[in-house]
C-alpha cells in the first residue's frame, strides 16, 4: 500500500524542503507530517483528513492510508474503555493508548486529546499536562476543548513548546454545562464562536476544531482565522475533517449523529468472523491439520 498523498508530502521537492525524516531500516524513510504542513494546506485551498485512533493496528492502517492527523480522543473513554461519555476517561488511561499509536505512525501527526479536569484548573496545570503527552505519550501535539476563555491557557502551553489544536463549538466534555448534544453557534452565538476562534488562533492555537455547528458558521470561522480548521459536523469549507474511527468503519453500533458517514460494516463483518469461529470450534473442524503442528 503507497501512502496517501493528499498535502504533497511525498513530492520531490518537498522531500528536499523537508525536515528530519523518519527512518525505518525496512521500508523507505516518510516524511513526518508537520503543523506547517496543515497550514500550507489551508493556503493551497487542499484539504486533510483526521480519524482517531487508539491502538498500534489502527494507527498503523489509518497512516499507510495516508490519514494525515491521527487525534488519541478522549473519546477512548467512550470507544475503548465502555464510560457513557468521554468525561471519565483520566490522563493515566489515555497516555498508554497515545504511546501505542505514535510508536506505530510513521507519517501522520499525532495530537492527543488533554481529558476533562487536566487543563481547567490553571494554565500551569495545562502546561505540565500537555508535557506529559508529549513526554511520556510522544504525541506530537494536543488539543483542548474551551472558549476564548482559555486563551492564556493556550499561549501559556504554546511558550512552553506545545502544540495546541482549540476545540470548540460543541465540547463533549461540557456535555452536561451545554445541556446535550446540541449544534452550537447558531443565531447571536455565531458572532461568539467566531470570537472563541480568533482568540485561540491569536493564543498560538495551530489548527481551530469545531464540533457541531452550522457549516456557514463554520466556513465563517474558517475565513476568520489564519490557521488551518477542522470540522466534525461542521460543514465541508474546513481544511480538514474528523470522524471517530469506529463510526467512520461501522464498529460500533446504535445511532449515529447526522454528521457521520459510514465506509465500511466492520462490526457486521467482525460479528460474522465470531459466528463463524465459535461454530466451527465447537463442532471440532478448527484447528484443522493446516492448522496443527
Ligand atoms: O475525542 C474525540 O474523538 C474528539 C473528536 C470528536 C474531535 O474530540
Amino acid at each position: 500500500m503507497t501512502l496517501g498523498n493528499g498535502i504533497g508530502i511525498q513530492s520531490a521537492a518537498h522531500v528536499a524542503a523537508a525536515g528530519p525524516q523518519v527512518v525505518d531500516e525496512t521500508r523507505k524513510p516518510v516524511n513526518r507530517i508537520r503543523i506547517h504542513h496543515l497550514r500550507d494546506t489551508k493556503v493551497k485551498g487542499e484539504h486533510f483528513a483526521m480519524l482517531t485512533a487508539y491502538d498500534q493496528y489502527t494507527a498503523e492502517i489509518f497512516d499507510q492510508a495516508g490519514i494525515e492527523v491521527l487525534l488519541v480522543g478522549d473519546s477512548a473513554s467512550n470507544n475503548v474503555f465502555g464510560n457513557e461519555t468521554s468525561i471519565p476517561v483520566t490522563t493515566e488511561e489515555l497516555l498508554p493508548l497515545c504511546r501505542a499509536v505514535a510508536r506505530s505512525a510513521r507519517r501522520a501527526l499525532v495530537v492527543a486529546d488533554l481529558p476533562f479536569g487536566s487543563y481547567e484548573v490553571s494554565a500551569q496545570q495545562a502546561v505540565a499536562t500537555g508535557v506529559r503527552f508529549l513526554k511520556e505519550g510522544l504525541a506530537h501535539a494536543v488539543k483542548i476543548e474551551g472558549t476564548k476563555f482559555y486563551a492564556e491557557t493556550v499561549r501559556a502551553m504554546v511558550e512552553a513548546g506545545i502544540p495546541v489544536m482549540a476545540h470548540i463549538g460543541f465540547t463533549p466534555q461540557s456535555e452536561h454545562a451545554l445541556g446535550g448534544y446540541r449544534v452550537q453557534g447558531r443565531g447571536s452565538d455565531r458572532e461568539r464562536l467566531i470570537e472563541d476562534a480568533v482568540a485561540l488562533a491569536d493564543a498560538g492555537a495551530f489548527c481551530v476544531l469545531m464540533e457541531m455547528v452550522p457549516a456557514s458558521v463554520a466556513a465563517a470561522v474558517n475565513e476568520a482565522v489564519e490557521v488551518p480548521t477542522v470540522g466534525i459536523g461542521a460543514g465541508n469549507a474546513t481544511t480538514g475533517q474528523v470522524l471517530v474511527w469506529q463510526d467512520m468503519a461501522g464498529l460500533r453500533g446504535g445511532r449515529m449523529a447526522k454528521f457521520v458517514k459510514q465506509y465500511a460494516d466492520l462490526r457486521t463483518l467482525l460479528a460474522a468472523a465470531a459466528v463463524a469461529y465459535g461454530e466451527e470450534v465447537r463442532s471440532g473442524q478448527f484447528p484443522g491439520l493446516e492448522h496443527s503442528y
